[in-house]
């Protein structure tokens, strides 16, 4: 991450925030704001030990050139984390591990109350000096640091904090969820995605396959089709075929087009709770000839729309009458674990207050969206998918595909408040706890299961 500055506070006492963190938090909030990045320690980490805490810690202190000990009292300069901070750091400094200074922000108290250690670099009082002072202090401090030619990175960095959004591309209408296709990475975990839950899928679209032998020709809507690549494949063994595919985002779509080899393919922009869904659908059936589709297949989509009930309904008008829905939905009450001493629970549990969260539990209230909508035959396929027999890689792979999503959502509302303490936290946490899930994945002791839910219904 590249800090350049600790911020060493006492967070609670008797179970109550003290003051010193807010002093904390505002000067974070100040420094970051000025492109300066700033440590500031994230206790929800202790939920997974001391040791795991310590390592963030120890970290950030082996590269930070700055170090701002804030205490309004005596005794929480000697508190167990600010203590071991400071110490820690002081060590650093004087072995020559980083070439870096303590600053001491305290309340009211004399020289020799403040430990041999840390009592003789500069020191500033709390009742007497802003927090904005202490930041433009130490503003100047790093730039007194860097030469003449490195000088201009604080702002350079202050304008890459506030424009680093070149992944987050507009969605064109509100959606319910944050996730966004095409953020960095997406496509190729969609694709792995998309290869790996081929067995899942194929029951239903075969059911569906042999229900219309009796057509020539068959027309598929793919929606929420993202690169196109999933719902290619998984008609490409219905011989006289035309696809379309529609999904919210043009950059999408665009990649979908490039990465087409189908003749019969096609890729367009449509938001499916348009205001105008029936008119935009029509004009794009019309421009492939189309009157209506006999299949509508979407795959992970109703659980990141805004209102699935209206989605479902949409969709009919542009169903024949005979035709099917096809839709791959995941639901996390189907997980189970064992070896991970309740990691992913904890994991799962925090990911549902993730800002912006798509439906997690979506697979089970799908017989009922679809009933509400007046589609008929409700079908349910599950495909249990599992750790077992898995060799190290194909173990990754499956945690890649289904748990590295998890740190776009904190990513996201980072974006969007670059200068949230707590989002930088739940960033944070998540990106911890991910990482030690990984490492569980690998191991062979750890075993997980999932069931992947693929509904199927008929429009009549
Ligand atoms: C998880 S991705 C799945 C993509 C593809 N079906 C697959 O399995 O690889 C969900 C897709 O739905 C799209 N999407 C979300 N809301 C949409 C909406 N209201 N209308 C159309 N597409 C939407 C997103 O842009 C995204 O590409």
């Amino acid at each position: 991450m590249n800090y350049q500055v600790f911020i060493s506070f006492k967070n609670t006492e008797n179970n109550e925030f003290t003051n010193d963190k807010f002093l904390s938090e505002r000067l974070y909030k100040y420094l970051t704001e000025k492109g300066i990045n700033t440590f500031y320690s994230n206790m929800s980490l202790l939920e997974f030990g001391e040791a795991a805490y310590k390592e963030v810690i120890d970290d950030a202190l082996d590269e930070v050139t700055l170090m701002v000990v804030i205490a309004s009292k005596q005794e929480y300069l000697t508190s167990k984390w600010c203590k071991y901070e400071w110490h820690t750091y002081q060590q650093n400094i004087l072995t020559n591990i980083v070439d870096g200074s303590i600053i001491t922000y305290l309340g009211e108290m004399q020289l020799s109350d403040v430990p041999t250690a840390i009592r003789h670099y500069q020191s500033f009082n709390i009742n007497s000096t802003s927090v904005e002072t202490i930041g433009d202090f130490i503003i100047n401090a790093l730039n007194k640091k860097l030469n003449a030619t490195q000088a201009p990175k604080i702002e350079q960095t202050l304008q890459n904090n506030t424009l680093n959004n070149s992944n987050n591309i507009e969605f064109k209408k509100k959606t319910a969820s944050y996730y966004d296709s095409s953020f960095a990475g997406e496509y190729k975990r969609l694709k792995l995605q998309g290869e790996s839950l081929r067995p899942c899928d194929m029951p239903g679209v075969n059911y569906v396959k042999e229900q219309l032998n009796y057509k020539d020709k068959i027309y598929i809507l793919d929606v929420g089709c993202g690169y196109g690549v999933v719902g290619r494949d998984r008609f490409k063994d219905f011989p006289n075929k035309v696809i379309v595919g529609v999904d919210i985002l043009e950059p999408v779509i665009n990649k979908a087009r490039e990465l087409n080899d189908d003749p019969n393919a096609h890729y367009e922009c449509l938001d499916l709770l348009s205001e105008n869904f029936d008119e935009e659908i029509e004009i794009i059936m019309d421009k492939y000839g189309i009157k209506k589709f006999d299949i509508c297949f979407g795959a992970y989509i109703l659980q990141h729309v805004k209102d699935p009930i209206k989605t479902l309904r949409n969709l009919r008008c542009c169903l024949s009458d005979d035709g099917y829905v096809i839709f791959r939905q995941s639901d996390e009450g189907t997980y189970l674990t064992y070896g991970d001493d309740g990691l992913l629970k904890k994991i799962c549990e925090r990911y549902l207050k993730a800002p912006g969260i798509d439906d997690r539990f979506i697979g089970r209230k799908m017989p009922y969206f679809l009933e509400t909508t007046g589609y008929k035959d409700v079908k349910m396929f599950g495909t249990f998918i599992t750790t077992s027999g898995m060799d190290y890689d194909e173990r990754i792979n499956l945690y890649k595909m289904r748990f590295s999503l998890r740190t776009m959502y904190y990513k996201k509302a980072l974006e969007k408040d670059p200068y949230s303490i707590e989002a930088k936290n739940e960033l944070e946490w998540m990106t911890y706890a991910l990482d030690k899930l990984q490492e569980v994945f690998g191991s062979p002791a750890f075993w997980y299961g999932e069931t992947m839910l693929v509904s199927v219904a008929k429009k009549k």
